[in-house]
Formats: structure tokens, sequence, C-alpha cells
């Protein structure tokens, strides 16, 4: 299998045999989470940065654990540790990063276009974990990968994503990964949530009314309201929010027996969906999602260090 990119920073440059690969490698890596030493050699000597400048829980940990599973060297740094406090410029902190000879930079930042601006100024590869409102495409490959184990393919399959389109980077990935894949994507979110030009990021359908769009879903996807980035007040009140907009208890009969509900987290409590939903048995997969970030980061080291020149996965 030919697999030429350099760096993950952009998903619509994968094709969906790029992407069939990556989740492949990431079913065959998940088994090196059950052993009891969690670890193969396959990427010993390779040196990776994370630079996260801002926060994050699941993309930082699972990055961190992926690379340690996988046998890289790491420097865990970012923000206000950081030299930047001092007023170093994120092009003069890559330079001197990329002096140690390292491999690959993973790098979360508030402003959009980071990532590329890094790639810039490093011979290491890059791979994007969450820039501003622009993609996160690691965290569109972990999506994928739950859907994937609970579906099984993805050609037809009715994908709604619910919410703060405006705002969401998972968005900007998500709905081009969905589309090369050969899903249906659906966006719900009031008027105010919406991209002037929602037709932009590629997707079927766009609605104001979930209750409409809700019997025909296969998954249900709710995105995180981004309190941090709303600019005016795109709705009355959370509460009338999630009357709308939220995955409640009541709209659990409203949707097909096996439909999914995934979130990329963390999770606003009663505002995108209640418990109820959020921890359902049988369709909640978001615990699941977790879990599939550390395969799929794991995949997506092992294939832009090197894939098949690096011997087999585990
Ligand atoms: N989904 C996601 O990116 O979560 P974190 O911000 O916790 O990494």
């Amino acid at each position: 299998m030919a697999f030429n990119h350099k760096h993950l920073i952009d998903i619509t440059e994968y094709s969906a045999e790029d992407i069939m690969t990556i989740l492949e490698t990431a079913k065959t890596l998940s088994e090196v989470n059950e052993r009891r030493i969690k670890k193969v050699p396959t990427l010993q000597g390779y040196t990776v940065v994370n630079m996260f400048n801002e926060p994050s829980t699941r993309t930082r940990s699972s990055f961190e654990l992926a690379e340690k599973r996988m046998s890289c060297d790491t420097i865990n740094f970012g923000g206000s540790s950081t030299s930047a406090v001092k007023g170093e410029s994120l092009v003069d902190t890559m330079e001197t990063l990329n002096s140690y000879k390292i491999d690959l930079v993973v790098i979360r930042d508030k402003h959009a276009g980071a990532p590329q601006l890094v790639a810039q100024h490093t011979s290491a590869h890059v791979v994007d974990a969450g820039d501003g409102k622009h993609q996160h495409p690691t965290q569109a490959l972990l999506d994928l990968y739950s859907i994937w184990q609970e579906k099984g393919s993805f050609e037809g399959l009715n994908v709604a994503i619910v919410g703060d389109i405006l705002h969401s980077r998972v968005c900007g990935s998500l709905v081009p990964a969905l589309k090369i894949m050969g899903a249906k994507v659906t966006l719900v979110a009031p008027q105010t949530l919406l991209p002037a030009r929602p037709d932009v990021l590629g997707a079927d359908y766009v609605s104001s009314n979930l209750d409409e769009v809700l019997p025909e879903m296969d998954v249900m996807y709710m995105l995180r309201v981004q309190r941090e980035r709303l600019e005016e007040a795109p709705f009355p009140s959370e509460r009338e929010y999630h009357m709308l907009f939220g995955l409640t208890q009541a709209r659990d009969a409203l949707m097909k027996p096996d439909a999914l509900i995934c979130h990329p987290g963390p999770i606003n409590r009663g505002v995108e969906l209640d418990s109820f939903m959020a921890d359902h048995p049988t369709r909640s997969v978001i615990l699941d999602q977790v879990y599939a970030g550390i395969c799929t980061r794991m995949s997506v080291l092992y294939w832009l260090l090197g894939g098949n020149e690096n011997g087999s996965a585990s």
C-alpha cells in the first residue's frame, strides 16, 4: 500500500483508501492495548514533540499514550510553561525544537493555520491536534473508527452533526471525512450557529429542526457548545438550546432502534444531551471514541513515520 503523506493537517488531502488503511491498522494495534505489557518497539528511536498551546484532556493524553505504546521518545510542553510567555514566537520556538532533530510534531493551537506555519519551519512531520475553528483531523479519524466498529461500513450511512457548527473544528474535519467515506451528512443547528455558507463544508442537508431529522439518522453526533468561542449570545438560554437541540430522554423514542450517539467531548451535560442519553447503554459510544483515540493515533504515528518501512505495526 502506498501511503504518501508527510503531514496530517488537512483531512481533505486523504483518500478513502488512506483513511481505511489508518482505520485497519488502528484495529490491528488495538490488540496491543489488551496486553499486559502494552508496548511495541515499532517506532523506537523516533522523537515526537507534543506542543499543546490550548487546553486538552483527551487529545493530549491519548497522543502521549499512543507514542509510549509505540516506543517513541517524547517531549511534552506548551502554553504558559514555555518561553512563549517571554515573547518567543511560534516560528522561533519551532526552529529551536527542530535543532534537536525531531521526527514529528503534534500541535494544538487556538490559531487556525498554526500547523501549516509549523510545517514551514521544521523538517519533521506535523499532525494537527486541533487548530482554532479550522480542523481536528485525528478526532475525525477516531470518530470514523468508532462508527466503523459499530456499523461495519460508511456507504449511505445517515449521520447528523448537531449544534455549534459555526465554531467547530471537529465539524471542519468530520464532514469531509464522512463524505470521503460515502456517508450522507446532515447539519442541524440554530441559524445563529451555522456559518454563512454551510454548503462550503460539503454536507448534504442543513436543518434547524432536530425532531424532523432524528427518525432518519443512523448516527447522532452531538457537538459541544463552545462557550469559550461564543462572541455574542447565539441562543436565549442553555435551557432553550437543550429543549430545541438537545438529545433528551424524551427523544430516545424518536430514534432508530440501532442509532448511535457520539460526542467529541468534553460534554456539557444538560446542554448538548442529558445524562440518560450520554450514558445510554446501547446507543452511546462516547467512551468508545475516547478509547479509539489511542488506537487511531498509534496508527497515524505508524504511517507518517514510515509505515511498512518500520516493519509490521504490532
Ligand atoms: N475532543 C477533544 O479534542 O477533546 P480535548 O479538548 O479534551 O482534547
